[in-house]
């Protein structure tokens, strides 16, 4: 695998299932006495965050303090950013204090991709979410969640069918899953109004409609994504009120769903626009799962790119 993770397509079929079984030792080790791992002890990971966060700042803050690595949190707000310092410079800054993983988060696609390509770092680059481009942990992290409610698909996706429903235009975490299930072999279908769906989404490997009440009955997992209403310059659809009615996940529409299918957010959620307090809440839901999941998919990518002691060092117990 490469230095860095830019993309879901940076990972092969094989690379992507091998970070989910990393993740999966890696719970089986923090379920046991031993919260902390030395792995990356001495090593130093930097939280580069030119936009908001809550979940995935903390979750890979919180996944290289589990593997022992120091942890430099670096917020464009109250930095030197605020006073016009470009990219280059502070990733300069960044190198010259010896960072050996970046977690890029930025409003611009393909940020990520040029602070990688720059030379101005030699640490691994990881997108946390470029634009509307990808958001790669966000799917593995997905593709974990999914994987531990069907432990039939735990080799491959084929025959898992799940929807993405909403705003895929503006989603990151849509461009990511599509690619990440489809490699995997799920049958993936979007669902959305027709001004957001992506130009060009028809080429993708997924199908697309237009009639949530339709899909809904036959799949296994439904992700909801948010709608992103920072990144509307224009009027996409009549009212919050026609939204909710034709793509919402509401109370009766979770009342189509099979016992077995999983309810799926990246977080944050808007109540009562795409999905319905009561189905954020249900049963069903398991975006705090994914939540928690995103720890150790975090940790198990940290792991992968930087290397480090072997997962077991210094989990046995002496005798
Ligand atoms: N899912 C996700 O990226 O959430 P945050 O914006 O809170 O990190």
């Amino acid at each position: 695998m490469q230095s860095h993770l830019l993309s879901i397509s940076d990972l092969s079929k094989e690379e992507a299932f091998q970070i989910l079984d990393t993740a999966e030792e890696l719970r089986k080790i923090s379920d046991g006495p031993m919260k902390k791992l030395p792995t990356l002890r001495g090593r130093t990971v930097v939280n580069l965050f030119y936009e908001d966060s809550t979940r995935t700042r903390i979750s890979f803050e919180s996944a290289a303090k589990r593997l022992s690595a120091d942890v430099i949190n670096f917020s464009a707000k109250g930095s030197s950013v605020s006073k016009g310092e470009s990219l280059k410079d502070t990733a300069q800054t960044l190198q010259a204090i010896g960072a050996d993983a970046v977690i890029i988060r930025h409003g611009a696609s393909g940020a990520a991709q040029r602070l990688a390509d720059s030379g101005w770092i030699s640490a691994s680059v990881i997108n946390a979410g470029d634009g509307t481009h990808e958001h790669p942990t966000q799917a593995l992290l997905d593709a974990f969640t999914i994987r531990s409610h069907f432990p039939d698909f735990a080799a491959d996706f084929t025959g898992l069918r799940v929807a993405i429903v909403g705003d895929i235009l503006h989603s990151r975490v849509a461009r990511s899953n599509v690619l990440l299930l489809a490699k995997m072999g799920a049958s993936v279908t979007l669902v959305a109004p027709p001004t957001l769906v992506p130009v060009g989404a028809e080429k993708w490997p997924v199908k697309i409609s237009y009639d949530l009440d339709s899909i809904l009955p036959d799949i296994d997992v439904v992700m909801m994504l948010r709608v992103q209403q920072e990144r509307m310059t224009n009027f996409f659809f009549p009212s919050a009120r026609e939204y909710s009615r034709a793509f919402g996940l509401t109370n009766s529409r979770l009342a189509l769903l099979q016992p077995k299918t999983i309810v799926m957010h990246p977080g944050p959620m808007n109540r009562g626009l795409e999905i319905s307090a009561e189905s954020a809440d249900s049963t069903k839901s398991v975006v705090l799962e994914q939540v928690a999941n995103g720890v150790l998919v975090r940790m198990a990518v940290l792991y992968t790119l930087l290397g480090g002691l072997p997962l077991n060092a210094g989990t046995e117990r002496k005798s």
